[in-house]
């Protein structure tokens, strides 16, 4: 089986005070904090697991630096990586991170199934739910399908979600079969964030 993984996405977070606002997030009972290219670990959260989604045409120049950095998940997109996607998985567990890869909305399923199959794969899928650039866009339910078509194939693999959820959204992609939730606006504009993020784990364990 599977297991939620909320994942607060810093992008939304107070840049300023990066450290304190991924404390205030894993005070609230977030799993994962969602790191889009720059990592962070630091005295208040150096247990933290930093969710690295790479939105980067060359990922691979990043696997060493965010090695280093304490990145513990390392998603490249499928769309940039096309020829050296093996060589990336490789590198990117000899650096003891957990490979994932992510696709666009125009990008099919289908272009995820050999890093799914492949005897060295990755660890998760993210399926994208808003095109990648910023928080807040609306979420794209026809995405769902995606997940649907993974979750029954791989029963067990980590399927994260990304763009647009909130407690509005969260039941349609938790019922579709998507584990790990990613969440900037929602979760960082909330006036009560623990509220959101329990609610968000509830609906992936119904
Ligand atoms: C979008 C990023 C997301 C973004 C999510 O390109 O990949 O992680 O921060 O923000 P919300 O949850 O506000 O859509
Ligand atoms: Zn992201």
């Amino acid at each position: 089986g599977v297991t939620p993984k909320i994942a607060p996405s810093m992008l939304s977070s107070d840049f300023a005070n990066l450290a304190s606002e991924a404390k205030r997030m894993l005070d609230f009972g977030a799993d994962w904090l969602h790191m889009d290219i720059m990592a962070l670990r630091s005295e208040p959260n150096h247990w933290a697991y930093l969710d690295c989604h790479l939105m980067v045409t060359n990922p691979i120049d990043y696997v060493e630096p965010l090695g280093k950095a304490g990145a513990s998940g390392f998603t490249f997109h499928v769309e940039v990586s096309k020829e050296n996607w093996q060589e990336l998985i490789q590198k990117i567990k000899l650096k003891g991170m957990r490979p994932g890869v992510a696709l666009k909305p125009g990008t099919p399923i289908e272009e995820v199934y050999p890093l799914i199959n492949s005897k060295n794969p990755v660890e998760m899928v993210l399926v994208m739910t808003v095109e990648p650039g910023f928080g807040g866009q609306k979420f794209m339910p026809e995405m769902m399908d995606k997940v649907r078509v993974l979750r029954n194939k791989y029963p067990s693999l980590d399927i994260e979600v990304d763009g647009g959820l909130g407690p509005s959204t969260i039941d349609v992609a938790a019922s579709a079969g998507a584990n790990c939730i990613v969440a900037g606006s929602s979760v960082f504009g909330a006036p009560e964030p623990a509220a959101v993020i329990s609610l968000m784990r509830k609906s992936v364990l119904e």
